[in-house]
């Protein structure tokens, strides 16, 4: 892939510039059989909403190139309404981190829990699809300072990762076509 992230960068933007919110009725279809929304359903609304960041900030299409941990912490049901909001964390040369939180929330008491939260990264892709530079991101109060410092390491720590995944022996060889890594 021909890596045209080095264009030069275009001016800083500020994180509320891109952030989104979304909501999602949680149908009988989303569920399973005792009601509670599915998990890979609540990944699909962030992924969404995440997306909807990311391109805001950079003004490109965006794909989500990796997920961190999603943990589910109390479950929607059938009726509740998904609040889905999500947040520029984090810019680097073509890769952003977004934050996303969702929500379940009762709407007839109005009585809100977190259902879920995770950090995407999404790259910037130009007309051929290569990666592109994004706009530097302009971290103004003390949380969006505090957040781009922990996503900074928490980006160290995926490129290291992802560079030991990429030093191991060939990972294609060793999964069946079915995804199989036994
Ligand atoms: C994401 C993708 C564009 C990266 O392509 P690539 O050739 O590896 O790109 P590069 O090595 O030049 O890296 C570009 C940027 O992506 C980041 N990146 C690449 N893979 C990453 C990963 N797995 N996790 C986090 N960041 C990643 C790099 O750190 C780099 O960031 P920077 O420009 O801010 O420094 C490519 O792997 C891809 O197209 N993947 C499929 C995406 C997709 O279709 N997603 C939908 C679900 S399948």
């Amino acid at each position: 892939m021909t890596d045209r992230a080095d264009k030069p960068v275009r001016v800083a933007k500020t994180v509320s510039a891109s952030q989104a919110e979304m909501l999602q009725l949680v149908l009988p279809s989303d569920a399973n059989t005792l009601g509670n929304v599915l998990g890979g359903v609540v990944m699909h609304h962030m992924d969404i909403v995440a997306a909807i960041a990311a391109q805001r900030h950079a003004g490109y299409a965006c794909v989500t190139a990796s997920v961190d941990q999603i943990d589910f912490l109390h479950p929607a049901v059938v009726g509740d309404v998904l609040v889905l909001k999500s947040s520029v964390n984090f810019a680097g040369r073509s890769s952003m981190e977004v934050g996303v939180r969702c929500a379940a929330e009762n709407p007839r008491t109005g009585r809100r829990r977190h259902t879920a939260s995770a950090y995407f990264t999404f790259v910037a892709l130009d007309e051929e699809g290569a990666p592109v530079g994004v706009p530097r991101l302009k971290a103004e109060t003390p949380d969006e300072l505090r957040r781009y410092a922990k996503a900074q390491h928490r980006r160290t720590e995926r490129l290291s990762q992802r560079s030991v995944y990429d030093g191991s022996s060939d990972t294609e060889t060793q999964n069946d076509d079915n995804g199989d890594a036994s």
